[in-house]
């Protein structure tokens, strides 16, 4: 075995998915995904249930990884896992598992924090990718949050701004249900606005801070023009499904635009990165593509499989935690509630 590589197997089980990843230093060699299809007929996340899921998928998921990774435990260094935030009863599962596995093979442990994972993702090890310089802007996109911030180093991270109530995932995912569109309702959104008119319909942006979001308004707008069309017109929804859907993705997107272009005006900084499971939204990949061109900035887009949760980006974190000597006691708990600055 090269001394050289460090092997890390990582655990991610804050919500809905049960992952678990191995990586060689940055790079992935597995990571498996067992998503939890049984909320869909609920409309939305049934804590109750994504714990009693994430037990019964945890050994199987673990083991597919380290098989994939063609790794022996005993070759593993460390085991990193998601400290939060995230669902308690959820956590707990992923966070007694890592405990139990790293006192069994005596390696150390590593509790990430999720948010700064999303955002740690961008320095997983690929062929032909840029990764960003500190100090760098990341706009972290996911069901659960929406920030902006700033990140000066791997663990040093400061939120410029962020929502005053829902995430822009929530965002989408109501705008769906409103639709009837299955949970989690983004990325079907996302499809059915390729086939639509993003300016057929006009909605209202909120007015808040130049650095702070609001998605809570939108939805209520989105709501009362829809029970408003439908009233006229029974079929609305399915008659006009990609228009509607392509207007609601549009002023989403120059929402999150406006505000990324406030952040480079407040401080200066033209390297941007996104990150969490919104930015596998194809208009906001595309049109930050765009703003290269367009406002100088150099933009950095995760790839596809590293937006949403997983625990490739648990294991790039714990293995950047793990060259800083960062171990976590064996009774660190799990909690619900943990800001990106630690
Ligand atoms: O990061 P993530 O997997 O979980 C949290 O930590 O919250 O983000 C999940 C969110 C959901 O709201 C989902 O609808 C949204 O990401 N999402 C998308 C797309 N793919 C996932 N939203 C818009 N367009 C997409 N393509
Ligand atoms: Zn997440």
């Amino acid at each position: 075995m090269d001394s050289s590589s460090t092997y890390i197997l990582a655990i991610e089980s804050s919500c809905d998915d049960t992952s678990a990843a191995v990586l060689c230093n940055a790079k992935v060699l597995s990571n498996v995904i067992a998503n939890q299809e049984i909320h869909t007929a609920y409309g939305g996340v049934v804590p109750e249930l994504a714990s009693r899921a994430h037990q019964q998928n945890i050994i199987p998921v673990v083991q597919q990884a380290l098989l994939k990774a063609n790794i022996d435990k005993k070759q593993l260094k460390a085991i990193a896992f998601t400290r939060g935030p995230g669902l308690m009863g959820s956590l707990l599962v992923g966070s007694s598992f890592a405990k139990s596995f790293s006192q069994g093979l005596q390696i150390p442990l590593i509790a990430v924090n999720h948010m700064q994972a999303h955002i740690l993702a961008h320095f997983i090890e690929e062929k032909n990718r840029q990764i960003p310089e500190f100090p760098f802007i990341c706009l972290t996109i996911s069901g659960g949050h929406t920030q902006i911030v700033k990140v000066s180093d791997y663990f040093n991270m400061e939120v410029l701004g962020e929502t005053l109530d829902d995430a822009v995932g929530e965002a989408f995912d109501k705008s769906a249900k409103i639709l009837g569109l299955p949970y989690p309702g983004g990325p079907l959104i996302d499809k059915h606005a390729q086939l639509g008119n993003p300016k057929a319909y006009m909605f209202t942006k909120p007015k808040v801070g130049d650095l702070e979001f609001s998605f809570s308004g939108l939805k209520t707008g989105i709501l009362r023009f829809i029970q408003k069309n439908v009233k006229e017109n029974e079929h609305f929804i399915e008659e006009n499904l990609n228009d509607i859907c392509a207007s609601i993705q549009h002023t989403i997107v120059q929402i999150l635009m406006e505000k990324l272009k406030n952040a480079v005006k407040q401080t200066g900084i033209k390297q941007i990165a996104i990150a969490g499971g919104v930015s596998a939204n194809s208009e906001i990949r595309k049109v930050l593509k765009e703003s290269e061109s367009k406002y100088g900035w150099e933009t950095f887009i995760p790839k596809f499989e590293y937006t949403t949760d997983n625990a490739a980006m648990i294991g790039i974190a714990g293995y950047l935690a793990y060259l800083e000597g960062r171990f976590s006691e064996v009774n660190t708990s799990a909690t619900a509630r943990l800001k990106v600055t630690g």
